[in-house]
């Protein structure tokens, strides 16, 4: 009853932050230029408004974008991050997006046809996640799931036509933040120590987590193991550098060399965090056989636990 009122409470506060925002989003004074909405105008930053008298006189206005879009090394008037950032917002960003969802999958499908999927038992039942676990992870994976989506989206913007469905998407990725943010800190709190790390996630890694291999011997690993550790760490603690950078890109309150820092960061994290969601993705539902169960209905196969999560298995039976 305790944990349905918590849930409760969470669930009107989110109501609340994205009704909110849904309304701002829909704010018909928004200035709008042949169907495009821009920033300097919002912010007062016009071109034809002089430097002097912008709200923030480091941003660039309309020719100086223009402009801009030429740049490549050594070009006059640019200073600090431009050209780079240029370069590789023009050029690399979207190819490198592009490999990424292509080849990660690959890789992965090779995997799937050269060593297969890993099957346990499914007798003896163990309950590993709490209803609240459960809950957790997925008021925060949806969002986030909509996040790496809508990202993409953008950052395949022109190819797709762009408009009012990027548009769309991008407020989208606006509305997903909110509610990440405030279950990604959940989420944070609930499994932070399980995911600290230990001496035997060495040995994980050296063995890549026997996923190399058909052998069913046990795994160095507690309930989580180094990679799912590493997945935790990126998804959370790579998540709130992408909603801080994510701001300095939507509340443009700083000047333009750290802006496009920003812009920079949140595209490398990017390449993290959507490189590894399609592993976490291929690991919980394609890798082992039931994996998914455990973010479902909170129990996984006690031989999976004993192979997979051996030290978490001898930590269990003791207890
Ligand atoms: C369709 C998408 C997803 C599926 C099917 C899925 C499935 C799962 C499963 C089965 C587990 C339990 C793994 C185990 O202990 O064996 C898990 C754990 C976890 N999930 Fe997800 N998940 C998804 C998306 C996400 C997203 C988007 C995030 C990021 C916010 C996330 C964060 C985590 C974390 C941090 C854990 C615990 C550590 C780990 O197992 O890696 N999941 N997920
Ligand atoms: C935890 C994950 C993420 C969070 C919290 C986040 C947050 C944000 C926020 C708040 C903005 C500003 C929105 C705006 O200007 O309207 C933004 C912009 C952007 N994000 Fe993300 N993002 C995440 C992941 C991603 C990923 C994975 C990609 C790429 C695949 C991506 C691509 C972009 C792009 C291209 C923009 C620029 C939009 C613009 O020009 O206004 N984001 N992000």
């Amino acid at each position: 009853m305790r944990n349905l009122l918590k849930f409760f409470r969470i669930f009107m506060l989110v109501l609340f932050v994205a009704g909110a925002s849904l309304s701002f989003g829909a704010n018909p004074s928004v200035p709008q230029k042949d169907g495009k909405q821009y920033a300097e105008v919002i912010s007062g930053n016009n071109a034809l408004i002089a430097p002097s008298d912008r709200a923030n006189p480091k941003i660039y206005g309309g020719p100086e974008v223009e402009a801009i879009k030429t740049w490549g090394i050594d070009s006059p008037n640019s200073y600090g991050f431009g050209e780079i950032f240029t370069l590789l917002q023009g050029h690399y960003f979207s190819v490198i997006f592009g490999i990424l969802i292509v080849l990660v999958p690959l890789a992965f499908l090779g995997h799937f046809m050269v060593i297969g999927q890993k099957k346990f038992n499914h007798g003896k039942k163990i309950r590993v996640f709490s209803s609240y676990n459960i809950f957790v992870h997925w008021c925060a994976a949806i969002p986030f799931v909509a996040l790496c989506l809508t990202g993409l989206v953008m950052v395949f913007g022109d190819k797709l036509g762009g408009g009012g469905f990027v548009r769309f998407a991008r407020d989208v990725h606006g509305i997903a933040t909110i509610v990440f943010a405030i279950f990604g800190v959940l989420m944070f709190l609930m499994w932070f120590k399980s995911a600290l790390p230990r001496a035997y996630d060495i040995d994980w890694l050296m063995i890549m987590g026997g996923y190399l291999s058909k052998e069913k011997k046990p795994i160095p690993a507690g309930k989580f193991n180094a990679g799912q550790k590493m997945w935790f760490w990126v998804c959370t603690l790579g998540g709130f550098a992408m909603v801080i950078s994510g701001a300095f890109m939507f509340f443009q309150f700083s000047d333009i060399n750290t802006l496009r820092m920003m812009a920079l960061a949140h595209n490398f994290i990017g390449f993290l965090i959507v490189a590894l969601l399609i592993t976490h993705i291929y690991m919980a539902v394609f890798a082992i056989e039931g994996a998914l169960h455990s973010i479902i209905d909170g129990h996984m196969g006690e031989e999976e636990i004993a192979i997979l999560h051996s030290y978490y298995y001898k930590e269990i039976n003791a207890a």
